[in-house]
Formats: C-alpha cells, structure tokens, sequence
C-alpha cells in the first residue's frame, strides 16, 4: 500500500538522498514493534495455567521495554523528516508479524512471541544495514540496540520452553 508521505516529504529536503527510503524502513519497524508490544500485552492479560504468575509477569516486562522503545523509533521517523504511523490501520497493514492468535495455551503463547521476535529481529538487523549504509549512524545506533533486545527477549522466552 502506498504511504501518504509526500507533502511533508516535499517541503523538507533530506541532507542525504538515501533517508526517505530509510526512514520507510523505520516505519516498518515502528509498525513491528507496536504490533508485538500489542500480542505481548494481550498474552499478558489472558495468559492461564501453572506458570501463570511467571509469564504474566515476564510478558510485563517485555512490552514495557517495547512500548517505550516505540516511542523513540516513531520519533526518529519524524527526525528524519517523515510521518511516524497516523492510524491503527497504518500499523496493521505495515507489520509483518502475524497478529489475531486469540488466546492459545501458554506454550504457544510463549512459541508465538518468539517467532514474533525472532522475525523482528530480522528486520531491525536489515534496516540496521541499510542505516550504515546511507551513513546515518544514530539511525544504526538504534537498530542495533532493537536488534539486541529482540535477541535477548528470544533467548528469555526460548529459556521458559526448556523442560
Ligand atoms: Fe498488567
């Protein structure tokens, strides 16, 4: 679906030619990671079973650390002079993760989130590349960092499936 960017896009001009389709990218990842901080908190509310209190308590920490995270991708996107997400819809149709799992045991609960970060991750890490090679390192900086917080929630959640 094409983007509604251009009139704010047109007003400003980039300092380098390659950050209107880097900060495209970024929209991608800030529509990821509001879709899996959404699936995160969802599981949170409607998590059951034995290791309830655990993963109730583990889902918490994990989209809190997303939804502040959001907030810094969004507004890089607006310093790279782009509109950050208008509307639900917008983050609907620009993430990649599959989301209306409805609510599953919590096994797959815990398998659902790390395929989900797994599969951000390989988006942070190639929209990372492309930051380092239109020279923006703040915007490189920043994927790294979402990069290695997918990894380590991965690894959180994998942990938790271990017998
Ligand atoms: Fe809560």
């Amino acid at each position: 679906m094409e983007l509604q960017r251009q009139p704010e896009q047109a007003r400003r001009a980039p300092q380098i030619p390659e950050r209107p389709a880097l900060a495209e990218s970024l929209v991608r990842v800030v529509a990821d990671t509001y879709a899996i901080a959404f699936q995160t908190q969802s599981f949170h509310w409607n998590v059951r079973g034995p290791q309830f209190a655990a993963l109730h308590r583990l889902f918490e920490e994990q989209y809190g650390e997303l939804t502040s995270s959001v907030d810094e991708l969004a507004e890089r996107v607006r310093a790279l002079g782009q509109l950050a997400p208008t509307s639900l819809r917008e983050i609907m149709n620009f993430t990649t993760i599959p989301l209306d799992h409805g609510a599953p045991s919590a096994r797959a609960m815990v398998e659902i989130l790390l395929q989900a970060n797994e599969l951000v991750a390989r988006g942070t890490r190639h929209v990372a590349d492309l930051a380092e090679q239109a020279g923006d390192a703040v915007t490189h900086d920043m994927l790294v960092a979402r990069t290695a917080a997918h990894e380590k929630a991965a690894w959180m959640l994998r942990a938790t499936l271990e017998e």
